[in-house]
């Protein structure tokens, strides 16, 4: 229901008016001066404003001016007596949407009233489809099909038609965040806005007005009323992306409006209700943390409703290459080159690395790779050191042997290879001091080299600086 503001001095006006406006299925509220009417529009309550111009005291100007600084989105409609057109047109020049002049008919009036409301809603829907336009876009860049993968669309799918708060847990740059769209955009909610807020990311004053709004004046720098990321999803969703980085006193906070789904801003005197669906994730062991009194158990087991664990990179090996070319097309269309392959040897350093920083530090390495490319393909030259250094097979020979046994054959060419790929950086390159490092005859250095595809991204990088 629209909520509009009569401002007039007469009596017989506000409460004509407020009968029409009541019957027309607005919520009506009057004031009798500029004056009385100043402090709810500064809690820019209102949707839309009628005020009259002149009145005693302060004239309607004030109202208006008031409303541009407190509640620029709602439209103010001034009314006014023939004599002082002048103040009209002023008024107008202040940005007010329209002017009714003295005796008006009622059904231009309540043409101007929709028409005011429609305008504002379209610039808002706008301004949210924009928004949400780009997400969208990033929505389909979900790249995966490996168990894991599937197990997560899955559980998005089965989890995004209903009102239940999800939890995402995972690892740095595993995807949350992707998800949590992902979950949005595959809910009823979708024409509605998807919010995203960094919990951990400022101090608890701030985060609190920027979640729950706050009144004007309510501290230094609130020049204007503001609306709460609560409010400006309402209808849609919030990410409370971080929640593990959140203060004792932000988690009550937050505990509050999940179970009541009311908000009130900071400084505020009213609580509002909210139909916002939350998300929340994190990378911490909320689990653990519960435990260490760290985080409130309640507040756990309300946003642990449904959890959808992420997997590390690690954990999807199969799904890189996959990635790798999602990104390489990615950057390729961003910097105009035209590499269309991942050489061989590049590919199997990204299949072997350990991936601390998951996807993330995937698409990282890639968009760095084609930057720096100048054949068509991407060659382990160009993979940042940490991807071309030790590869992770190296890193993890069996110490013992275990109940299951082992393969030696392969440990013993897994250790051969790393001792090699070791040997051949220390020998920058020069195969016949790294055999000799290794005490193999350069024949079987140079059988075992090709073998293993050592030398491809120098091979490459030669070419290169050849052509
Ligand atoms: N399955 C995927 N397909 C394509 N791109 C992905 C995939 N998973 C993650 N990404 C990309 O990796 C980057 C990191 O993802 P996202 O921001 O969602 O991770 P996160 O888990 O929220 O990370 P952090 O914990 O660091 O905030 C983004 O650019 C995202 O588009
Ligand atoms: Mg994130």
């Amino acid at each position: 229901m629209d909520r509009v503001l009569i401002v007039d001095d007469e009596k017989g006006m506000r409460d004509f008016l407020s009968i029409m406006l009541k019957k027309e299925g607005y919520a009506v509220f009057a004031a009798e001066s500029a004056e009385k009417a100043a402090e709810p529009i500064q809690r820019g309550e209102f949707d839309l404003i009628i005020s009259d111009i002149s009145m005693p005291g302060h004239s309607g100007l004030e109202v208006l001016k008031q409303a541009k600084m407190t509640s620029p989105d709602a439209p103010v409609i001034m009314i006014t007596a023939y004599a002082s057109t002048e103040s009209a047109v002023e008024a107008l020049k202040l940005g007010a949407y329209d002017y009714i002049i003295k005796p008006f008919d009622v059904d231009e009036l309540k043409i101007v009233i929709k028409n005011a409301l429609e305008k504002r809603r379209l610039e808002n829907e706008n301004r949210i489809l924009k928004r949400e336009l780009k997400e969208k876009f990033r929505l389909d860049e979900m790249v995966g099909d490996s168990p894991r993968m599937k197990e997560v669309l899955e559980l998005v799918a089965k989890v995004a038609p209903t009102n239940s708060t999800v939890l995402i847990c995972g690892e740095s740059g595993t995807g949350k965040e992707l998800v949590a769209r992902a979950v949005h955009f595959a809910s009823p909610r979708h024409d509605r806005p998807f919010v995203s807020i960094n919990c951990g990311a400022m101090p608890d004053d701030l985060l609190e007005s920027e979640l729950f709004g706050h009144a004007r004046g309510s501290f230094t720098g609130a020049v204007t009323a503001k609306k709460g990321l609560f409010e400006v999803a309402d209808g849609g969703t919030i990410f409370l992306d971080e929640i593990g980085d959140t203060t004792p006193a932000m988690q009550i906070k937050l505990l509050r409006v999940l179970q009541e789904r009311r908000i009130r801003r900071v400084g505020g005197t009213e609580e509002t209700e909210v139909n916002v669906r939350v998300l929340a994730a994190t990378n911490q062991d909320l689990d653990q943390m519960v435990r260490e009194k760290r985080f409130r158990e309640d507040l756990y087991y309300r946003i642990n409703v449904i959890q959808i664990k992420m997997p590390a990179l690690r954990e999807k090996r199969e799904d890189i290459p996959k990635l790798a070319l999602h990104f390489l097309v990615k950057y390729g269309r961003v910097t105009g080159k035209k590499i269309t392959r991942i050489g061989e040897e590049a590919m199997r350093r990204l299949m072997d690395h350990d991936w601390p920083g998951n996807v993330r530090e995937l698409e990282n390495v890639i968009e760095r790779a084609v930057a720096l490319e100048t054949t068509d393909a991407i060659t382990a030259e160009s993979l940042s050191r940490e991807v071309r250094a030790v590869p992770r097979a190296a890193q993890e020979f069996p110490a013992t042997l275990s109940d299951t046994g082992i393969d030696l054959e392969r440990q013993l060419e897994r250790l051969r290879e790393h001792f090699m790929e070791e040997a051949l950086r220390r020998a920058h390159g020069v195969q016949t001091k790294a055999a000799e490092l290794l005490g193999m005859s350069f024949r079987s250095f140079r059988y075992f080299a090709k073998k293993y595809h050592l030398l491809d991204g120098r091979r490459d990088a030669q070419r290169a600086s050849a052509g």
